[in-house]
């Protein structure tokens, strides 16, 4: 693995590989500490965190379904403040650069959060989540509007230095102009995609399956749409994009990185198989060297229509 060039550059990022943890499915980096070696991964996504620690939705909040998962955890997390002073120390010992992923219900709350993470020394950088919802706007989520996203990401990046990540919702008519705006904000990479709304309904009790009566779907059910949405993203926009959405092995990966992924982040799959990034890591490798290829670059975009 050494001798091939597995380094990609993500919007002033160097990562070791192009895979990374997805938000939300991999704790705060400890929970899988004793499972594989943190210093493998390209890149580390924590939990989703607010300025102030939140709850969450009430249970039941998870459901598997036919080919993945419905979730409704409603961004539960431990805040800001706590995450500093329990969770970074941990994780400032690894080699592996560390993004932190925000939420928040106001544009204010979002730039308060830049502007603290933009103290920390150890943190990389920022995953900046515009699926949440706009509490100025009724509850409509950010992400879903060019001119909403552009306001976040415009008040983020007048607040930090750091190299800004922005994730993108899928649950958009035309995918490529929130891209777009986003990019025109100031972002320095996109990330993309965040789950799909949908729902389950237990038949005999006539009632949604979770509290929340929706949840985002998330697994190998969402990847032909999120394939889609980055190859559309990445032939339209000139920073580099994160492919995220079912990439449960390395074929998948690799099937994101040809469609124009610069690198990608790795989900559900943590909940099926703990070591699957590092597996994925290794498949990658193994299909550079079956194919001859000495840098993971020629696999970036070199998609044939
Ligand atoms: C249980 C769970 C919690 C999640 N929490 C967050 C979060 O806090 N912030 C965020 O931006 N995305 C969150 N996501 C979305 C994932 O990071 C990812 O975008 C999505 O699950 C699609 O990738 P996958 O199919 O590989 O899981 C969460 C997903 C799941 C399943």
């Amino acid at each position: 693995m050494r001798d091939r060039k597995f380094c990609v550059d993500i919007g002033g990022v160097d990562l070791k590989n192009p895979v990374m943890t997805a938000s939300g499915t991999f704790g705060y980096g400890r929970e899988f500490d004793e499972l594989i070696d943190l210093n493998q991964l390209g890149g580390i996504i924590v939990k989703g965190l607010s300025l102030l620690p939140s709850p969450g939705n009430p249970p039941p909040r998870i459901i598997e379904t036919p080919c993945g998962m419905l979730n409704a955890i409603g961004l539960e997390n431990i805040g800001i403040e706590a995450f500093v002073n329990e969770k970074l120390s941990f994780l400032k010992n690894f080699s592996t650069p560390i993004f932190i992923n925000i939420y928040g219900k106001t544009v204010d709350e979002y730039a308060d959060l830049a502007s603290r993470i933009d103290e920390l020394d150890d943190v990389a950088g920022l995953e900046v989540n515009i699926s949440c919802p706009n509490v100025k706007a009724g509850g409509i989520a950010f992400g879903v509007g060019c001119d909403a996203a552009a306001e976040v990401v415009e008040s983020v990046r007048k607040r930090t230095s750091k190299p800004l990540m922005v994730k993108l919702s899928p649950n958009v008519t035309d995918i490529v102009e929130i891209a777009k705006s986003v990019e025109g904000a100031g972002a320095d990479s996109i990330s993309l995609i965040n789950t799909i709304t949908g729902m389950m309904i237990d038949i005999a009790k006539r009632r949604p399956v979770l509290a929340n009566i929706t949840g985002g779907l998330s697994g190998p059910a969402i990847k032909p749409v999120a394939l889609r949405m980055v190859w559309q993203v990445a032939r339209e926009v000139k920073i580099p994009v994160i492919g995220i959405g079912g990439i449960m092995n390395a074929e998948d990966a690799i099937a994101f990185l040809i469609a124009g992924a610069t690198a990608v982040q790795v989900g559900t799959a943590n909940f099926v198989n703990p070591r699957a990034t590092i597996d994925i890591i290794e498949g990658i490798d193994s299909f550079m060297a079956k194919e001859n290829l000495d840098q993971v670059g020629d696999l970036i975009g070199s998609i044939r229509i």
